[in-house]
C-alpha cells in the first residue's frame, strides 16, 4: 500500500516535470505562434502558391478593404496596408482531397504611403514578429519591390480582390 502511494506520487511529479519540460521547448511553441493586428482584418483574396506548396491569406486593414470595395485601388489609398498569412498546404486529416492550412509559416505586409516609400512605388514593405509589424531592411525591401514591378500596372499588388 504504501509503496504503490509512494509509486504514484513520484510517478506524478514525473509526468509534470515531462511536461512543464515539454511547454517550454520552441517546438511546443511554435505550434500556437503570435499574430498581429491583421488577425481582426477582411479578406482581399486567397492564393494557393503551388511552387511554394503554401496556402495564403491576404487581408486588409479598413482603408485597404474600403477601397477594393469601391473599386479605388489604382492607385490604392495611403493608409491601405494589405496583409498576407502565409501557411504549409496539408490535406484535411478527415477529407484528404481538401487542401487546408498547416503549420504558420509567415506574415507580410503592404503599407501604402507614397510620401514615405517613394522609391519602392510608395509601397512600403514589411513582416509581423510574433504581434509587431516590423518594416524591412532597405535592401530586402528592394527586392520584395522588384518582383512586384511584374504588377506595376495594378500598382504593384498581384492580388485581385475577390469580395470586391
Ligand atoms: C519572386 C516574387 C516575389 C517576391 C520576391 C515577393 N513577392 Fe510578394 N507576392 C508575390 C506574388 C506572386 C503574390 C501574389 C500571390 C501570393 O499570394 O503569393 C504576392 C503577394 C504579396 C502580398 C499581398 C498583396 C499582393 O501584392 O497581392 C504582400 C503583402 C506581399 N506579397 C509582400 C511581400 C514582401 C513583404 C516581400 C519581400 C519580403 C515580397 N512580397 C516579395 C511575389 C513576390
Amino acid at each position: 500500500m504504501k509503496f504503490n502511494a509512494m509509486t504514484g506520487a513520484l510517478l506524478g511529479a514525473l509526468l509534470l516535470t515531462l511536461s512543464n519540460a515539454y511547454a517550454e521547448t520552441p517546438a511546443a511553441k511554435a505550434d500556437k505562434p503570435v499574430h498581429g493586428e491583421y488577425r481582426d482584418w477582411r479578406v482581399l483574396g486567397v492564393s494557393h502558391r503551388t511552387e511554394k506548396n503554401t496556402l495564403r491569406a491576404i487581408v486588409g486593414n479598413d482603408k485597404a478593404i474600403e477601397a477594393a470595395r469601391g473599386g479605388k485601388i489604382n492607385p490604392w489609398p495611403d493608409g491601405a496596408v494589405i496583409g498576407k498569412i502565409v501557411w504549409k498546404e496539408r490535406p484535411h486529416p478527415n477529407w484528404p482531397s481538401a487542401i487546408v492550412p498547416g503549420e504558420f509559416s509567415a506574415a507580410e505586409a503592404m503599407i501604402k504611403d507614397s510620401k514615405k516609400f517613394p522609391e519602392t512605388g510608395g509601397w512600403g514593405f514589411g513582416h509581423w514578429e510574433g504581434d509587431k509589424l516590423v518594416m524591412n531592411s532597405k535592401e530586402k525591401s528592394a527586392e520584395c519591390f522588384a518582383c512586384h514591378t511584374a504588377v506595376k500596372d495594378a500598382d504593384y499588388v498581384f492580388t485581385i480582390p475577390a469580395l470586391p
